[in-house]
């Protein structure tokens, strides 16, 4: 059953690295905090649950959740290894130049979603999360996209030494333009 936190601090919650099971028996809470904090229509919930069921089952598939001390997710961040005939692989490596796409696909982590509930932002808790995910992953890199805007997100990226590999790229399907950035692992390491 979904149930609203009270509003108390992000930085009592403590950090889960989950399974794939373990994130699939709570999906719909994680896409209601996708939806929440991307300010996404409810019915995207719904249907993003369906697409990340079956990101489960993805090679590499990795994720931390963001859990207060009753069980309640405030947040959560996943990915996996992104490889040749997925969806945002393929489009990617067109959006890059060919060395680019070479340089950074090769051996990648796709970070597919990171959200934190909206009254638990700015607290630490995003951070917390995606220095979890990279610091455990085998891969040589990081990759995700995200709206090209100044937006916390892309602050919180960057602050971490995320690199631009392009900037106001058009998925299909999405009329906004979106940033796609990349940083070597460990964090910290350069690009
Ligand atoms: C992006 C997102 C996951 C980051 O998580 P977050 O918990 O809000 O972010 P953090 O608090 O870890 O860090 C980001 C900001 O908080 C600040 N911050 C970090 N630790 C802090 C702390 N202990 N106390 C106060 N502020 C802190 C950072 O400096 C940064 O500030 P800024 O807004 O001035 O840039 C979250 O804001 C979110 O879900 N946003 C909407 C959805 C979204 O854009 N998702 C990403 C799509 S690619």
């Amino acid at each position: 059953m979904r149930s609203t936190p009270t509003p108390v601090s992000g930085s009592s919650a403590r950090i889960e690295a989950w399974s794939g099971r373990q994130f699939a028996e709570r999906v719909e809470d994680a896409m209601d905090i996708y939806a929440r904090a991307m300010q996404y229509p409810q019915h995207a919930a719904a249907q993003r649950s369906v697409t990340a069921r079956k990101h489960v089952s993805h090679e590499g598939f990795a994720c931390r959740a963001a859990v207060l001390e009753q069980g309640a997710l405030i947040g959560f961040g996943y990915g996996y290894t992104t490889l040749p005939g997925q969806w945002w692989h393929d489009l990617v490596r067109r959006a890059l130049t060919p060395e680019s796409a070479e340089d950074w696909l090769a051996d990648a982590f796709e970070l597919s979603e990171l959200h934190v509930l909206p009254g638990f932002q700015g607290g630490g808790v995003g951070r917390r999360l995606l220095l979890e995910l990279a610091g455990a992953i085998p891969h040589a890199a990081m990759l995700l996209s995200t709206p090209d805007a100044d937006t916390r997100a892309f602050r919180l990226y960057h602050d971490l030494g995320f690199l631009d590999l392009r900037r106001h790229y058009l998925f299909p399907g999405d009329s906004r333009p979106f940033a796609v950035l990349g940083a070597r692992l460990p964090l910290g390491t350069g690009g």
